[in-house]
């Protein structure tokens, strides 16, 4: 019985996923942070329908995102600390993010049967693009705090954070780092989002921009002595990637890192759970691209002539894969 239970959660799992996406998108978790209020209340500030937005909560609290009392619902802790805009941890739009992939995840079928990305490998659309970039800007303010914590930057000058999309991570390295100085290298449309969020953060004079693909070329010859490769790999076929990391190699001074930081799948290629799934979401909405485990980048690491590679696990997905050149 428990597993016929599990087997139709997972049919409608989904549900839950459409709940949250309206939770956030509405504006509840925006209104439901400093007093709680009524569903009526509730449906006036956010406009919406009194009956639909009562089901809604009940919906929200049956998740264990809000809670209820006499009638009256107010976010948890928690929610308030990340589904409330303007948090320093909020993550919104990694929701949001996540709910734009609804469409390619429908024509999961698809793909399987063609092997096929079902939208290409870039995003085009501006708003789309827009959106990806503050998702990799809210998980990047989450992931780097375990970073700095398990890979210390101190001994490092120059680092470059390569496809380093909003450069987040260089941000926050470069704070915690005195005396470090990073570059974001990235596509060009990119590179505007991250020369925006580097502004923001007071931070031009130590962390530069360079536009350019690094499938087409090269990153340098001993500019750097740390390479940071943060989900990168993950949009590319191994081969792909060895020629990524060997232009890596040829980047760095000798006594230099490459720091690959990604989903890591285990032995098995079957769990953890997020990186199994997220190897079908690289199927939607890339070319060539998947989730690795440990072993797969640490042999490309030893291909493109990196020496002793080592893994340090981040949390239960992810994880730090580094090489060194000698
Ligand atoms: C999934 S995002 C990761 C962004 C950031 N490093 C992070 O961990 O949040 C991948 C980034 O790599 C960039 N990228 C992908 N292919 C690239 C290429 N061939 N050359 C330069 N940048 C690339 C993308 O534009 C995007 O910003």
């Amino acid at each position: 019985m428990k597993m016929l239970d599990h087997i139709e959660e997972l049919s409608w799992a989904y549900w839950k996923s459409q709940v949250i996406f309206a939770g956030v998108e509405l504006g509840v978790f925006d209104l439901l942070t400093e007093r709680s209020k009524s569903s009526i209340e509730t449906a006036q500030e956010l406009g919406t329908n009194p009956r639909a937005t009562e089901m809604l909560l009940n919906a929200l609290v049956s998740l264990g995102l809000l809670k209820e009392t006499n009638g009256k619902y107010e976010n948890k802790a928690y929610t308030s600390e990340y589904l409330v805009r303007g948090r320093p941890l909020y993550q919104g739009e990694r929701i949001h993010h996540m709910h734009n992939l609804w469409d390619r995840w429908a024509r999961l079928q698809e793909a399987v049967r063609t092997g096929k990305s079902v939208v290409g490998d870039t995003v085009t659309d501006p708003k789309r693009l827009e959106d990806f970039m503050a998702s990799m800007h809210s998980s990047g303010t989450k992931k780097v705090r375990l970073i700095v914590k398990k890979f210390s930057l101190k001994s490092f000058k120059n680092l470059l954070d390569l496809g380093g999309g909003p450069g987040v991570y260089s941000i926050e390295f470069v704070r915690a780092n005195p005396g470090l100085t990073a570059t974001v290298f990235d596509l060009a449309d990119n590179i505007e989002v991250a020369k925006r969020c580097i502004k923001e953060a007071g931070l031009e004079d130590r962390v530069l921009t360079r536009v350019g693909n690094c499938l087409e070329v090269g990153l340098g010859h001993e500019e750097y002595d740390v390479v940071f490769v943060s989900n990168l790999v993950h949009i590319y076929a191994p081969e792909t990637n060895i020629g990524i990391l060997k232009k890596c190699y040829e980047a760095l001074e000798s006594g230099g890192k490459v720091v690959i930081h990604d989903f890591l799948l285990d032995s098995s290629g079957a769990g953890p759970l997020f990186p199994a799934l997220f190897s079908l979401c690289m199927l939607l909405g890339t070319c060539e691209g998947a989730s690795y485990g440990k072993k797969d980048l640490e042999t490309w690491l030893l291909k493109a002539g990196f020496k002793r590679p080592k893994a340090v696990r981040l949390d239960k997905d992810s994880g730090l894969v580094i090489g060194e050149k000698q």
